[in-house]
């Protein structure tokens, strides 16, 4: 299929390209692919779960609890975002993304799923690293920055998978808050990790389809207590 360049820039922290194949829009990080819109289920997962835990913690699935804060950490092509905006209960979504020009490409409305400009989205541009331990009070903390601790695209974003900025992010939330981390692979040390972090931690495997191959990805959800008012040490 032949392939378009929609938009390319250059910036301190790399080079990022957006480009359509047919139907499915491609984004193109540092050279290495990151993500299309041909295959979405887990970065939308990724919203739903979180959401399915607040709403089971609110004592309803059904009916929903309105001004949820989400920060999504990594804007990609807007399908976590666009997930929780879906949902009524949610107030406000900041989404934090490293590349400022993602960022000024989806206020140009060249990201399909953020084209609404809907009053409820924020975009920060900015590294989780700086933005997250600077929040509180969050319903969720989602973050999708990279492919996981164990093929990284930013060398940078190893701290993302380390536990003092794991326990800043569960230091964001409000008391009954997720924290939630996509991975490309089960990634059985970032577990361990938010076990210490937050006492447990679910991990769920979702094999995806891509071609000829079946890809297994993982979401890690941890829950901050609904009576702890403090971080864990
Ligand atoms: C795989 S994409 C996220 C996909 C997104 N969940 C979606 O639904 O489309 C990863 C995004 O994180 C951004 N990013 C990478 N490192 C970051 C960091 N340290 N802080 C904020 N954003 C980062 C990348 O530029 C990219 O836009």
């Amino acid at each position: 299929m032949h392939r378009i360049e929609i938009a390319r820039a250059t910036d301190a922290r790399g080079e990022l390209a957006l480009a359509r194949r047919g139907d499915v829009l491609e984004l193109v990080v540092d050279g290495v692919f990151a993500m299309d819109s041909a295959q979405t289920s887990t970065e939308q997962a990724l919203a739903r779960l979180a959401l399915d835990r607040l709403a089971a913690r609110s004592g309803s699935a059904t009916v929903p609890t309105p001004g949820r804060r989400v920060l999504v950490g990594g804007l990609g092509l807007g399908y976590t975002a666009r997930t929780l905006l879906d949902d009524p209960g949610v107030g406000a979504v900041e989404v934090v993304e490293l590349h400022a020009a993602l960022v000024d490409w989806a206020h140009h409305g060249l990201l399909p799923q953020l084209a609404d400009d809907d009053p409820r989205l924020t975009l920060t541009v900015g590294d989780v690293l700086d933005v997250v331990p600077a929040r509180h009070g969050l319903d969720a903390v989602l973050l999708d920055v990279d492919n996981g601790p164990d093929f990284l695209v930013h060398t940078g974003n190893a701290d993302v998978y380390a536990s003092p900025f794991l326990t800043a992010a569960y230091a964001a939330l409000a008391p009954g808050g997720v924290l939630a981390v996509w991975s490309c692979d089960p990634a059985p040390t970032l577990r361990t990790m938010l076990t210490e972090v937050a006492g447990d931690c679910t991990e769920v495997l979702l094999d995806v389809p891509r071609g000829s191959r079946t890809f297994t990805y993982a979401l890690y959800l941890a829950e901050r207590g609904p009576g702890e008012d403090s971080a864990r040490p």
